[in-house]
């Protein structure tokens, strides 16, 4: 949550820290701001409530010259949005100034101190206080001000401040948010991700905890938070820049939709080598069979949601049993984990602050933890014992699409790699063969949109949607509800559609929409019973269904057909109809698709 930029260099910094916040909207935008130093060290504020657009009416006739700034876009924690609580914030002599991705927890004790001592707070946030209290600290060293900062602030964070009085430098810190620096001759870089400084350089440095980095346009120096000096290795990131602009599509939500043949395919790719499973970086010696007893999985939202169909791949393919628990039950319910245990964390950010916590509980019990993670070099990447990339490429759409279907990808890969390694007999290269076959399918259902345009101009205005699904595709169901209510904000409910006569099945009128995932399978007669039941009581029917049944069509209001595909990897097809109805109807109603009220990609807060 909330997104932090900054550059020292040689070139004017406006509009390249505008577009690096353009990358980082997804990660808040109910304000944006942008502190520039001009070449007569003055600082220069501008901040605007609501999205970036509005930051950048600020800027459309400003043409000072500016080689130092930091920016930053919002979702609010502490403080309603207003143009006084965007950052970034002044000390009280205006001489420093900041951005903070994060939250202060003792905020309000150091704020208290702060005001005995005659400082001048503006805003109702967290974050005003750090540059308060860096001034409060401040004796003419900018380490040590740092240093002691940090000692006193709880919580988490990563901020960037700059100083008029040395405006060729910047100061940056990390302790639980994710912080990143980058460089190129004369200019040097921080963000809270690789997409904000990608057109600029790929020479990326990832801080790791409770680092602190300072900038020169000429020099890079990394500290520990005791102030002790670090060496650290650049990585070189393969993203294309092109990866994480719109190209032409109407929203980055549905350039990722279409991205997902590719996305998998490639995902399955890095995973083989010639055509057998290899898993690098999982470190897998350190697993010994016999502790393949049992997994925990562990996730939020989306992913959480990869992780209930990963239940089903993993025990029907090693027949041993899969726990999957929210990230943000599992930290709280003191799990039955111990050095026997294999947890995996699965997570398109690598950021999200309770997977990453539940990781961290996980590790100190000894168990062995593996994180299933898109973004390279994210914290839960170099924090797990093991690692496997989804290679989706970079995912801007808030609404996860390419990330979960990569993560399915990423969960049949391993299940048959651990059948290998664990001596089941599971024939890995029928496996592969089909694996290969699932892209062109999707390219299949992604040929015609008429369908999904038709769907939403019918039902867009309900105020109320089901979706229903049995076995392997019950979890397709949770996602489709998932994504319909986030980005149309229609209320939607995913259930199995066995449980639909226990209760819910109440809520069924003529005017509530049913999305029955129906594709051949071993249930899908009683799927179709399910289906029989809330026609019978005027339910409105959409139907995902198998090409060729042309049977459902007299049941249903609705049909979506996909290729015919074995039941077992049919939810990287299942799916993608869902996410279709999800665009067309909150596009139908005028939502901000890419940018959904009240939401943020990378949940860096509890
Ligand atoms: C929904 C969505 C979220 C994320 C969740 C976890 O479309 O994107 O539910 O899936 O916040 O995020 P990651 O996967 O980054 O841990």
């Amino acid at each position: 949550m909330c997104g932090i930029v900054g550059y020292v260099g040689n070139r004017d910094c406006t509009k390249i820290l505008l577009s690096g916040l353009e990358k980082l909207e997804y990660r808040g935008y109910d304000s944006a701001g942008l502190a520039l130093i001009d070449k007569n060290n003055n600082i220069i504020l501008k901040k605007a409530v609501g999205k970036l657009e509005n930051l950048k009416k600020e800027f459309i006739d400003f043409n000072i010259y500016c080689s130092t700034g930091i920016g930053h876009t919002r979702w609010a924690t502490h403080g309603k949005p207003s143009v006084i609580n965007a950052h970034p914030h002044l000390d009280s002599k205006e001489r420093f100034v900041l951005v903070h991705n994060g939250i202060i927890e003792n905020y309000s004790e150091i704020k208290e101190e702060l005001i005995q001592k005659g400082h001048l707070f503006h805003s109702d946030t967290d974050t005003e206080v750090i540059v308060h209290l860096f001034e409060d600290k401040y004796n003419g060293d900018i380490l040590e001000a740092v240093k002691e900062t940090i000692n006193i602030i709880d919580g988490s964070y990563a901020f960037a401040i700059i100083d008029k009085e040395n405006p060729d430098m910047l100061i940056a810190a990390r302790h639980g948010a994710p912080l990143i620096a980058g460089e190129n001759e004369n200019e040097r870089f921080v963000a809270s991700d690789v997409p904000a400084i990608l057109a600029h350089t790929r020479k990326i440095y990832f801080l790791d905890e409770m680092e602190i980095v300072l900038l020169k346009k000429d020099s890079m120096e990394f500290f520990n938070f005791e102030g002790k000096k670090i060496e650290k290795v650049h990585n070189n990131i393969n993203w294309d820049p092109l990866m994480a602009e719109k190209s032409g599509y109407d929203h980055f939500m549905l350039k990722e939709i279409y991205e997902q043949p590719k996305a998998i395919r490639e995902t399955l790719f890095s995973k083989l080598e010639k055509d057998v499973f290899n898993i690098k970086d999982l470190n897998l010696d350190n697993i010994h069979p016999d502790n393949l007893r049992k997994i925990n999985m562990v996730a939020c939202g989306t992913s959480y949601h990869s992780c209930l169909v990963g239940k089903f791949v993993f025990e029907k393919t090693l027949r041993i049993p899969v726990d999957v628990d929210y990230a943000s039950e599992f930290r709280y319910r003191d799990p039955v984990i111990d050095k026997n245990s294999v947890v995996i964390l699965v997570s398109q950010s690598g950021e999200t602050a309770d997977t990453l916590e539940a990781m961290r509980i996980a590790k100190k019990r000894g168990a062995y933890t593996i994180a299933v993670v898109n973004v390279f070099g994210s914290t839960m990447a170099r924090e797990a014992d093991g690692v496997i990339y989804t290679v989706a490429g970079p995912e801007i759409g808030v609404a996860s699409t390419k990330a979960f279907t990569s993560q399915l990808m990423t969960m049949y890969c391993l299940s048959a790699y651990l059948s290998e390694k664990m001596g089941i007999a599971v024939n890995t290269s029928s496996v592969i063969k089909t694996l290969k076959t699932i892209s062109p399918m999707i390219e299949t259902v992604l040929d015609n949109l008429d369908i999904y345009k038709e769907i939403a101009s019918k039902y867009y205005k309900a105020t109320d949607f089901l979706y229903l699904g049995r076995g392997i595709n019950y979890p397709v169901a949770l996602e489709g509800a998932l994504k319909l209510k986030e980005i149309s904000y229609i209320h939607a409910e995913g259930y199995p559609a066995g449980e639909m006569k226990h209760g819910p099945i109440a809520l069924i009128e003529n005017e509530v929409p049913s999305v029955f995932i129906i594709n051949k399978s071993s249930l899908y007669k009683k799927v179709l019973s399910n289906l029989q039941e809330i026609r019978a009581r005027d339910g409105i029917i959409i139907s995902i269904a198998t090409q060729g049944d042309e049977n459902i069509a007299k049941y249903s209001d609705d049909v979506i057909y996909i290729p015919d595909v074995d039941e077992f990897y049919s939810p990287l097809l299942t799916v993608i109809p869902t996410q279709l109805i999800a665009y067309f109807i909150a596009k139908k109603r005028g939502c901000d698709i890419d940018k959904p009220r009240n939401l943020a990609k990378s949940v860096t807060v509890e």
